[in-house]
């Protein structure tokens, strides 16, 4: 059996059926167990229906508080038996109680090169300050904005000319890649954190 992976996402999903794919193929030994959304209109959610997944749209904004909400995404987490989460495009930053439940086991990928460009529009950001090269970080996931452990990361070149659109669209070529990589190196091999570093044996 391969682990159980949750899907964590707000929108469009492609980095959700990167992973998906790259499970089918057997490249990563896992399985999506549940999909959640917090976007009852999110492309990812109806992508997961057309495929037969399991999904969950748990909006935010019916919700007292933020622990509510996240109350309510644990506990569909845990029904499901998830023992991986990976977040693909959730537009939620997640407290310390929620990382808590799944200590070193949440991913995240980010559109620039950690610690450049953190929290929103890392690509725009990366075209504004006139960068020659950014990429992607696939993270471990810590109660900071983006500060985890850094497991994978993608280099991609800043052409002149480029807008913060056509920059974006380069870079997801490259997390299609990084995110399934990432994932699988984490499922299939050991390793520990020295420090602030991922170190496989
Ligand atoms: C990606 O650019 C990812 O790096 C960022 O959010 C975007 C999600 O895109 N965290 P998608 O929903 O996976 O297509």
């Amino acid at each position: 059996m391969t682990t159980p992976i949750g899907i964590l996402l707000s929108g469009r999903g492609s980095n959700f059926l990167a992973l998906h794919g790259a499970m089918e193929r057997g490249e990563v030994p896992g399985h999506i167990a549940l999909v959640v959304s917090n976007v009852a209109e999110a492309a990812g959610l109806e992508k997961a229906k057309a495929l037969r997944l399991p999904t969950v749209c748990i909006p935010h904004r019916l919700e007292p508080s933020r622990e509510a909400h996240e109350s309510k995404v644990l506990t569909a987490l845990r029904h499901a038996g998830v023992e991986w989460v990976c977040l693909a495009g959730y537009m939620r930053l997640l407290s310390a109680t929620f990382v808590a439940e799944y200590p070193q086991r949440i991913l995240n990928i980010h559109p620039a090169l950690l610690p450049s460009f953190p929290g929103l529009d890392g690509q725009a950001q990366a075209v504004e300050y006139g960068v020659r090269v950014t990429g992607c970080t696939v993270h471990l996931v810590d109660d900071g904005l983006d500060t985890g452990p850094i497991v994978v990361q993608r280099v991609v070149p800043v052409k002149d000319g480029d807008t913060a659109e056509s920059l974006s669209a380069r870079i997801l070529v490259e997390e299609h890649k990084a995110y399934p990589e990432a994932l699988s190196s984490l499922l299939s091999q050991r390793w520990n954190i020295v420090g602030r570093r991922v170190v496989f044996d």
